[in-house]
């Protein structure tokens, strides 16, 4: 991985010592990741190159706002993913547990529909860009965790680990080419998930004509390319 300072290169740590050293987490995994990837600061933000991308960063508010002003127009509870997770009235949207924050989209869009996000990413360059997104937004009812989920808390867990794309049809968009180039799958996904089945609602987010992940769901609802898959408390 390259790292830059607005338009120069530096040895990781260099480039650390002006990023932050409380980001020395970062340490043993990059020197893993391709020089084709890199790390930029420009204006003291964060943001993730490919050589062919023009760097990107994420920008959570932008997202909120852009499903707020959809929602002006249109009904939340008409929402595949505001059923999956329950919602029946808009004053009464339940606290979510997005276990699988990525590029903050999904978790942005739960906020939107009036939800409490807790959320927990674990790969390490995403958790970066994530806690700089929020360092540079005010984004409310929205928490943010390094790592992996325990248990312990009450509310929705919402799950939508990455999985091979062997036939896929459509190019996704670039935060998420680059997740799933750095990740590509989550193997575990199966037995990660199954640890909480039973204990509260859980939604998995599936492509439209996969296997579920778990054994049958109670119920699905289905959106055009995508199925959440839902399991509800024993
Ligand atoms: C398909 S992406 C999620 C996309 C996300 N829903 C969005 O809106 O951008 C899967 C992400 O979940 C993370 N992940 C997978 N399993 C996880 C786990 N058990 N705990 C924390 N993060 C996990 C991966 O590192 C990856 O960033």
């Amino acid at each position: 991985m390259i790292f830059k300072h607005e338009g120069t290169k530096y040895p990781f740590e260099q480039w650390l010592a002006i990023f932050g050293e409380e980001n020395n987490y970062l340490a043993p995994f990059v020197s893993n990741v391709s020089d084709d990837f890199s790390f930029e600061i420009i204006d003291e933000k964060l943001c993730l190159g490919r050589k062919d991308f023009k760097p990107f960063r994420l920008e959570p508010e932008k997202l909120l706002n852009y499903h707020r002003n959809f929602f002006k127009g249109h009904s939340i509870l008409k929402e595949p993913l505001a059923k999956a997770v329950g919602i029946k009235k808009v004053s009464e949207a339940p606290k979510v547990i997005d276990l699988t924050c990525g590029t903050m989209s999904d978790s942005m869009l739960f906020v939107s529909f009036g939800c409490e996000v807790m959320a927990f990413e674990r790969n390490p360059i995403f958790a970066a860009l994530i806690t700089d997104a929020l360092k540079h937004s005010s984004v409310e009812h929205f928490q943010f965790h390094f790592g992996q989920y325990s248990g312990g808390e009450s509310g929705v867990l919402y799950f939508d680990p990455m999985y091979s794309h062997p036939n896929a049809k459509t190019a996704p968009k670039k935060e998420m080419a680059l997740l799933r180039e750095i990740i590509s799958e989550d193997r575990d996904a199966q037995s990660f998930i199954s640890q909480f089945l039973g204990k509260q609602r859980i939604v998995i987010k599936r492509p439209i004509k996969a296997e579920p992940l778990l054994a049958k769901p109670h119920h699905a609802i289905s959106g055009k390319s995508t199925r959440y898959d839902v399991y509800l408390p024993a």
